[in-house]
């Protein structure tokens, strides 16, 4: 079976290698041929070890695949050959609060195999049936991407119609985000680099307001364009722009901490967060449970994920690069099936 390796010692690290296909199942386990897999901000980190330093010995790479059933443990009655599924992140957080054992269970880092490979034998609890009208790769958009902006949007931000979400960018957390808003009757503004991929966001999401989150007035001018603030922060950029983001808030409003875009270390005015009440929370993806209300909801829903670009299973590190550019809107995904020799 072919794999893609990571030691999470630079992108120029990542390879190509040969494991033995896995054979002996476990009881309550899955044998997954791997269709697709979608690229994670998270991905480029983990390669580049600034999420867990060097991986020795060395991982497969990857958090988020779309599949088909090959075989069942003994004690699997959930999942049968053929059924097309998507992985929950953690391959352990059933429901409820994540643990610190849970925790060390997330695919894909901290020195647990990822999903980059032609085969993945995976938990069937924490597998999802695809929803039936997405393709393989629109499906492996959904692990990591979709099911972070379903539980800043909707787990725990609770987004109420005529609301006000406030998003970052247009890449894969954010674009979930902005349809799940969207989904949920909510209003979205949205902040991006290029006017271009403003544009698109305006005409392809009906996202009513948008700006350069360069500009440094941007947070008085949006409590202006929305009428005194928004009320559901996706907060994926961090560093300096949670500071603005808060300014941008209204009463009550929640704010879900998210990604490290622009930094990792964010100095913000305290007065801000008393006076206007605001709820911040750390997200870090959601539980099984969520995956699976989450599936549900997309599957009598009309999203279809935004996949930018589809790179084969030989052009692996030209996708991390293309990722990296930061050049996508929305998702970036292998096509892990080019590569199966039947
Ligand atoms: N905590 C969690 O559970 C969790 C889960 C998933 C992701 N994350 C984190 O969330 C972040 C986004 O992940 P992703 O996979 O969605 O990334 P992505 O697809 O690579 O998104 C990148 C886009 O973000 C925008 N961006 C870049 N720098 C920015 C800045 N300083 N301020 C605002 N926007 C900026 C750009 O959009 P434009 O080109 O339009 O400007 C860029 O194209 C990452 O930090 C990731 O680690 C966290």
């Amino acid at each position: 079976m072919q794999c893609y390796l990571t030691d999470g010692r630079g992108l120029d690290t990542l390879r190509l290698a040969d494991r033995p296909a896995p054979v002996d199942l476990a009881d309550h386990e899955v044998l997954v041929r791997v269709q697709a897999v979608s690229l994670n901000y998270r991905d480029l980190l983990v390669a580049d070890g600034r999420y867990g330093g060097p991986q020795d010995p060395p991982i497969i790479a990857g958090s988020d695949l779309a599949g088909v059933v090959a075989a069942v443990g003994r004690h699997v009655t959930s999942l049968k050959p053929g059924d097309r599924v998507v992985n929950a992140p953690f391959r352990c957080w059933p429901a409820g609060s994540l643990r610190r054992d849970w925790a060390a269970t997330f695919v894909g880092g901290q020195g647990v195999d990822g999903v980059l490979a032609q085969s993945v034998v995976y938990p069937a609890a924490a597998l999802g049936i695809c929803p039936p009208k997405l393709t393989p790769s629109e499906a492996a958009t959904l692990p990591v991407a979709a099911l972070t902006a379903w539980a800043a949007v909707v787990t725990h931000g609770r987004t109420r119609p005529g609301e006000w979400v406030l998003v970052h960018g247009t890449g894969g957390v954010s674009l979930f985000a902005a349809q799940f808003a969207r989904l949920a009757g909510a209003r979205v503004a949205l902040s991006s680099a290029h006017s271009s991929k403003a544009d698109w966001a305006r005409q392809e999401l009906g996202i009513e307001h948008t700006f350069d989150y360069r500009d440094a007035d941007w947070p008085r001018d949006l409590r202006r364009a929305t009428g005194g603030g928004v009320d559901v922060v996706v907060e994926v950029a961090g560093g300096p722009s949670l500071h603005q983001s808060l300014q941008a808030c209204r009463y009550g409003s929640r704010v879900a901490v998210i990604g490290v875009l622009a930094g990792t270390e964010s100095q913000i005015n305290v007065f801000d967060l008393i006076r206007h009440q605001i709820s911040m929370r750390g997200i870090y993806m959601e539980s099984t449970e969520e995956f699976h209300s989450m599936l549900s909801a997309l599957a009598s829903s009309q999203i279809r994920p935004i996949v930018d670009r589809v790179f084969p299973w030989s052009d692996v590190p030209a996708a991390y690069r293309y990722l990296q550019a930061q050049q996508h809107i929305g998702k970036v995904v292998v096509d892990v099936e080019s590569g199966h020799i039947n």
